[in-house]
This record gives structure tokens, C-alpha cells and sequence, in this order.
């Protein structure tokens, strides 16, 4: 089951338009006049880059970031903003922050492919980072909306620097640092949508920092499409702690080592596997069908049967082993029908959430063995991962729906050292059974199926938790088809070598 995360997917694009009705279009290159040229502090030994370094976000306004452009949340994340600063309090792992390149379209890192990630920030560093990709058609109008191929875990790029004493600022950002600094992170407020402005309630005068916090992510660490990015993200947050975050920018260099900064230097880029939002293969079409209700398996089969298609089903292992829901016997038999059948973690939690890589691990131990122990699907390696996860003969080659889609670093990162490039699936049309099953008008479904359709989404995500999504199945089957796609396999629609022939 999903659902948060899919529920705040409209609100991710309400947000991403509304700055849309007040700013200029601009194309990925008409951002010249925003670019800051900046102090260096430490030259590169080939000498100063071409490219100065891109200002992004230094937080004057409450809406808008340094380029013009929307910041904020989709979601349900209290913020709280003084000038010069965003306070996050995140309660939730798929709660994020985006600021934004554009109005909405896509953005070209390419002049700025060398640089790096600059953030400046306070307090938690459990959270993920990312680089936000839209869609081929750079239109809100396409599926998917933009998701996020590939994101770093923020803590391992952390540089912490010893101030000595501090009035020498040479650096424009020191001293805007420097203006909004906070004695200490608040306790968070009651969670809601709003954004808050009484913050200026401490009561003693702010200690000077001993301590800078500072984020150095070479853009080279995310995997991601260059040409189409929408936005720096901040999410996957896995503690509670607020996070104050004062500066979001691109630049050509790093501090060089030294005591001050702890010798910092960049850390290797960790594998973290492939997202897949969309089949690849020319005319193909997908159903990924998540857990369900033992009682409604039987009727999935059977239609799927009478429509000759195979589909891939995500197991979670818990379900697996309780033989009360004749899921093994039901899952053995559609593998021998041809079905694929593939991971969806052991207990369904929000992966990314869990407090430490250990439970992350279990999750994806835990369900492969149970993978291997009921349907004889053998992985040699262990995933981490525990959004949705797809297993093909291969173990080696492991697809993964997030439970809830919720996807971050660490579950990618555990995943991917376990599994060698893993598939992580997400979806591009969503049936919405989450949404609509249970009320008044189920045949929304098939609305939200024919939109995503219409918009060119081919790989499907639902359940049969719900009889109507169940019913509607066939309909679903006949529509695809209608629009001349092919339906197979998740694994056979990626073109996984390992894949079955059509
Ligand atoms: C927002 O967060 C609060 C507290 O975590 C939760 O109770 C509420 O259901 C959330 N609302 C939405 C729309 O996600
Ligand atoms: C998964 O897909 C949904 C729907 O397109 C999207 O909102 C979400 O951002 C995607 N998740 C990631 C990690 O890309
Ligand atoms: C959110 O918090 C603000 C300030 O505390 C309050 O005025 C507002 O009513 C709250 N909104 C909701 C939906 O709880
Ligand atoms: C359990 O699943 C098997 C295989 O699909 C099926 O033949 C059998 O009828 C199911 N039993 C129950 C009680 O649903
Ligand atoms: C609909 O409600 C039933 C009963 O509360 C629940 O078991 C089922 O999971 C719900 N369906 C969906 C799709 O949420
Ligand atoms: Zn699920």
C-alpha cells in the first residue's frame, strides 16, 4: 500500500505551477544575469573555472529562491522562514523542500557539470539530497511528474569547519551566514501547513558559532538527466530534528584539506541502483501490481488469464509466510503462469524512515530469504531497499517497488550493496485505488488510469486490496491495448536481458 506519497503528488505540482501564473518563462539558458561570480577560496590546480558559480537559494524571500523561482513544500512540512534562512521540521521520510531552477520546464546542469553542490545548513543531517527530474516533455502536463533518479545522503558529505575568530569575512557568504545565525535549533512546532514568523522568541543573544556546517556534493554524484532538472530537494528524512538551511548554491571548487575542516574530502560515490518510472521498450505497457487482499487473488488471476497478460507482482515477505493468506501457493502459481513476482520489502515500512541502515538491511534480508525459502526465487546478494523491489532470475538484477514510493539514500545506497544495480520502480500511470477505492466514486480509477495514459505514462502501479480496482482490471487491460501498447512483464518492458522473451 502506498498512499502518502502519491497523495502529495498533485501538491507537488500545484506547487511547481503556482509560481508559473507570476514569473517570466525562462529556458535553461536565460539565466545568465542570476549567475554570481564568487570569491574562490581555494583555486583549483588547473586554475579558476569558466563557469562562475550559481547562486540558487540564500533564502531573502519567503516563496522565492535567488533566481526568481518557487521554494517551499508540496507537502505537509512545517517551515519557518526569517531572511537569510529556512527552518525545516520534518516529521515524516517523504516530507521534502524543493528550490526551484524554473518556473516549470527544465533546467541544463551543463555548464555547471564540474561544480559542486553547496549548502550551508544547521542541525540534522539525516536526510537525503537530490536533483529533481522532470519528464521528457518538460510539461506538467506528461507522466510522470518529476521524480528523482538518483539522490546522495547528505551526512556523508558533510564538511564541518572550526571558526577561529570571525570578523575577517572575505567571502560574501560568511557574512550572510553570519547575520542569521541561532543560538540553537528550536523545538519543533505543531505540524501543519502554514509557515510560521514568530521566530524571533529566543531569549538571549546568539553565541558565536564554533562550528560551520556546509554540504559539498559534486554535481557528477547524481545520476541524473542534465538537461532536465527542476529542482534541489531535501527529503528522506529519517530523525526529527529541525534543519536550518541558509545557502543553496553551485560552485567550482572546495576548501582543500585541513585541520580546520577535518581533512574533509569528497567521498566516493556509492552505487544506488536505477529508478524506473517508465517501461523503455517501444509500445510497451506494464502492470506492477503491489499487496493485495488474499480474497481478491483469485479473481486477479483469472482475469489476468482470460486477457492472456502477464503482469509483475510485488510480495511482501511478511505475507509470504503467513500461510493463512494462501499467498505462496497463489504467488507460485502465477510464476509458473509467467508472472513475475518480485520484492516489495518483509513488513512494508517506509524504508527510507527507519532509523538505522540495520533495520534497512533486515527489511531486505529478511525478505529475500523469504523470497528464496516459499517461491524458490534465489538472490545470492541481500537489497536493502524497501519501497517495491522486483526480483528477475538474475539476482543480480533486482527490481524494487518502494513501499508507499517513499525512496531515499540510504535504502538505494544499502540496496545497491547488496544487489548489483538494482531496479527500484516507481510508477508512471497511478491507478489511484488508494484514493478513490473506498469512496463514493470509485470509477475515478478509471480516470486517473486514462490520464496518466493520456499523458504518456506505461508503467502502472495498483492493488487489489479494493473489489473495484479488481473489477475495473479489465478495463484497464482493454484501454491499453486501445491506445496500441503492448502489455508484458515489468522486467521484459525495461528490456532486462534476463528477461523472458516476449
Ligand atoms: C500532516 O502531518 C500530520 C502530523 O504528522 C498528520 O497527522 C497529517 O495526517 C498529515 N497530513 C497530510 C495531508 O499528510
Ligand atoms: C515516484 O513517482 C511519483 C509519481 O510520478 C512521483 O511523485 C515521485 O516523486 C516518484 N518518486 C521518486 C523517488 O522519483
Ligand atoms: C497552523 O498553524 C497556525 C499557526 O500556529 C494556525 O494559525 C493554523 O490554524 C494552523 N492550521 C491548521 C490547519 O492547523
Ligand atoms: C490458494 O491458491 C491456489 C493457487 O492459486 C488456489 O488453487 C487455491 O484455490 C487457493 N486456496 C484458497 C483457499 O483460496
Ligand atoms: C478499503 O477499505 C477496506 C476496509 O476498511 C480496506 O481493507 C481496504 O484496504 C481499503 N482499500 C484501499 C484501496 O485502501
Ligand atoms: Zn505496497
Amino acid at each position: 500500500m502506498r498512499s502518502p506519497l502519491s497523495l502529495i503528488a498533485p501538491a507537488f505540482a500545484v506547487a511547481l505551477l503556482l509560481p508559473a501564473a507570476t514569473s517570466l518563462v525562462h529556458g535553461p539558458y536565460e539565466l545568465q544575469h542570476w549567475f554570481e561570480t564568487r570569491h574562490e577560496r581555494t583555486k583549483s590546480a588547473e586554475g579558476p573555472r569558466l563557469t562562475p558559480s550559481l547562486v540558487i537559494d540564500t533564502f531573502q524571500d519567503l516563496l522565492h529562491n535567488d533566481l526568481g523561482f518557487w521554494h517551499g513544500t508540496g507537502e505537509n512540512l512545517t517551515l519557518q522562514h526569517e531572511p537569510g534562512s529556512m527552518r525545516l521540521f520534518p516529521t515524516h521520510p517523504d516530507q521534502n523542500f524543493h528550490t526551484q531552477f524554473n518556473a516549470y520546464g527544465c533546467f541544463s546542469l551543463l555548464p555547471w557539470q564540474d561544480h559542486f553542490l553547496h549548502v550551508v545548513f544547521e542541525g540534522n543531517e539525516d536526510f537525503t539530497v537530490s536533483l529533481n527530474e522532470n519528464n521528457a516533455e518538460c510539461s506538467p502536463n506528461r507522466a510522470p511528474f518529476p521524480g528523482v533518479p538518483d539522490s546522495v545522503q547528505a551526512s556523508r558529505y558533510v564538511m564541518r569547519t572550526r571558526e577561529e575568530s570571525s570578523d575577517d569575512g572575505t567571502d560574501d557568504w560568511d557574512e550572510g551566514f553570519k547575520l542569521v545565525q541561532q543560538p540553537e535549533m528550536k523545538k519543533p512546532p505543531p505540524t501543519n501547513n502554514s509557515y510560521r514568523d514568530d521566530v524571533h522568541d529566543d531569549n538571549g543573544q546568539a553565541p558565536a558559532y564554533s562550528e560551520r556546517t556546509e554540504l559539498f556534493i559534486p554535481l557528477s554524484h547524481f545520476r541524473i538527466n542534465q538537461h532536465r532538472v527542476v529542482s534541489v530537494s531535501f527529503s528522506g528524512f529519517y530523525t526529527k530534528e529541525p534543519i536550518l538551511i541558509h545557502r543553496v548554491e553551485f560552485v567550482s571548487n572546495i576548501p582543500a584539506p585541513s585541520p580546520s575542516n577535518n581533512q574533509f574530502t569528497i567521498p566516493e560515490k556509492l552505487p544506488t541502483g536505477q529508478l524506473v518510472l517508465r517501461c523503455s521498450r517501444p509500445n510497451s505497457f506494464a502492470f506492477g501490481i503491489d499487496d493485495g487482499q488474499p480474497q481478491y487473488a483469485q479473481d486477479v488471476m483469472r482475469i489476468l488469464d482470460e486477457e492472456d497478460v502477464r503482469a509483475t507482482f510485488f510480495a511482501v515477505a511478511a505475507g509470504l509466510r503467513d500461510s493463512s493468506t494462501n499467498f505462496t501457493t497463489f504467488y507460485q502459481e502465477m510464476l509458473k503462469k509467467g508472472h513475475q513476482v518480485a520484492l516489495h520489502s518483509n513488513t512494508h515500512p517506509r524504508m527510507e524512515g527507519l532509523p538505522t541502515l540495520g533495520q534497512i538491511d533486515q527489511e531486505i534480508v529478511q525478505s529475500m530469504l523469504t523470497m528464496r525459502d516459499e517461491l524458490g526465487i534465489d538472490c545470492t546478494s541481500i537489497f536493502p531497499h524497501h519501497v517495491g523491489m522486483t526480483l528477475t532470475k538474475d539476482p543480480n538484477s533486482l527490481i524494487l517497488p518502494p513501499p508507499f514510493g517513499t525512496v531515499g539514500a540510504r535504502m538505494r545506497q544499502q540496496l545497491a550493496q547488496h544487489i548489483r544495480n538494482p531496479y527500484i520502480v516507481n510508477w508512471s500511470v497511478d491507478v489511484e485505488d488508494w484514493l478513490w477505492a473506498n469512496t463514493s466514486t470509485p470509477e475515478k480509477q478509471l480516470e486517473a488510469f486514462y490520464r496518466d495514459i493520456a499523458r504518456g505514462g506505461n508503467l502502472a502501479v495498483m492493488h487489489f486490496l479494493d473489489p473495484t480496482t479488481v473489477a475495473y482490471l479489465p478495463q484497464f487491460i482493454r484501454h491499453v491495448r486501445d491506445a496500441g501498447l503492448h502489455i508484458m512483464r515489468v522486467d521484459q518492458c525495461l528490456e532486462d536481458p534476463n528477461s523472458p522473451n516476449l
